[in-house]
């Protein structure tokens, strides 16, 4: 007998080519290793600009962006999106011709001390509004690392402090900025953006759609699902799928697909950061096909993200195909292994 579920559940989606609002790179041989796994199936990608030290001026953003295009593998036509991580000392102007010369897509916010190699962030945010007005006044975008980082603040409550000490303010000093939320992991951020003027969007991680705290914390501690901000409650892990499957514009893929080593995770202080570049769409495939949402992941992860950075979607396409796909537990990098995330579940379609 055919089960008729199985039966009338499409076997291959072709959807526009992806693109990745939200990508950590990193450089040198762990740059080699991993841009392969994104270059595979997306076409563009924001690149976080937080390397030891960060990438702060135009020059800087111009030598980076020539090590990436060098890192390509043969035939690839990958297009990494540059942005500037925004310090207490980031000059306005310099800001403004990297925008104006095609360079930079957007500036990002960094709170000093919330995440990796965010020493260089903001602490005082007056410091910064010079360069918050400049950009309003030329539409360059702003992505925010929404946490605040005292140490009195719990580390769950980090994000819903933030964005009504911090981001709320901020987009109301600055009122013609267009702010993107990065990673939002609450209910909190997602009904923050719903509430708000078009100008405000968010991304929301591979990770976050399909892990809660539970599975960092109950029955073990397990590192390689620690990344920042932490995965929370699963009632917010509901609201993300929600919100990432609802069709809404102002919700699109940003990966957050942060390499760390095994060794840099798996001690007494661990590295925040998920690696599923190699494996997210297959992932997105399984959460929207969970949601009864497949058609609206080609928003998602390839249409909404464009419109709101103002850039023309992809013309090219890929198609998903139901299958298992061929995606190993660790890449080697000549830094040390990196595993890649593990969604707890058994993936049913591939690129092809
Ligand atoms: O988990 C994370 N890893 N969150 C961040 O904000 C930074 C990132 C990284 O660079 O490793
Ligand atoms: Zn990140």
């Amino acid at each position: 007998m055919t089960n008729p579920i199985t039966n009338h559940a499409p076997q291959s989606l072709t959807i526009r080519t992806p693109d990745d609002w939200h990508l950590h790179l990193r450089d040198g041989a762990m740059l080699h290793a991993v841009l392969p796994w994104t270059a595979a199936h997306f076409a563009r990608a924001i690149i976080m600009p937080n390397l030891v030290p960060p990438v702060v001026t135009m020059a800087e953003a111009t030598a980076y962006r020539a090590r990436i295009l060098a890192a390509r593998p043969e035939g690839s036509v990958f297009q990494p999106l540059m942005t500037l991580y925004l310090t207490e000392e980031t000059d306005p102007e310099d800001v403004a011709r990297a925008h104006a010369s095609g360079l930079i897509q957007a500036v990002k916010l960094y709170p000093a001390g919330a995440t990796t190699n965010s020493a260089s962030g903001v602490t005082d945010f007056a410091r910064v509004q010079p360069v918050l007005d400049r950009m309003a006044e030329i539409g360059l975008p702003l992505c925010v690392h929404g946490e605040v980082t005292d140490g009195d603040i719990d580390i769950f409550d980090r994000e819903a402090v933030f964005i009504d000490r911090i981001l709320d303010p901020l987009r109301n000093r600055t009122p013609g900025l267009r702010v993107i939320m990065e990673h939002i992991t609450t209910s909190t951020a997602a009904d923050y953006v719903r509430s708000a003027p078009e100008n405000l969007a968010a991304t929301i991680t591979t990770h976050h759609l399909v892990i809660n705290r539970n599975h960092i914390l109950a029955g073990g501690i397990r590192p390689h699902y620690y990344c920042l901000p932490v995965a929370k409650r699963e009632e917010h892990r509901v609201a993300l799928v929600q919100a990432a499957t609802s069709g809404d514009a102002r919700f699109f893929l940003g990966t957050d697909s942060a390499p760390h080593t095994d060794p840099a995770k798996l001690q007494p202080c661990g590295c925040a950061g998920c690696f599923t570049a190699p494996n997210t769409l297959p992932i997105l495939a399984h959460v929207f096909e969970g949601a009864g949402a497949l058609d609206r992941l080609e928003g998602f992860t390839s249409l909404h993200g464009p419109a709101y950075y103002r850039l023309p979607p992809n013309e090219s396409h890929i198609i998903l195909t139901r299958g298992t796909p061929d995606i190993p537990q660790h890449i080697h990098t000549e830094e040390g292994p990196v595993t890649v995330f593990d969604p707890g579940f058994a993936l049913d379609w591939r690129v092809a």
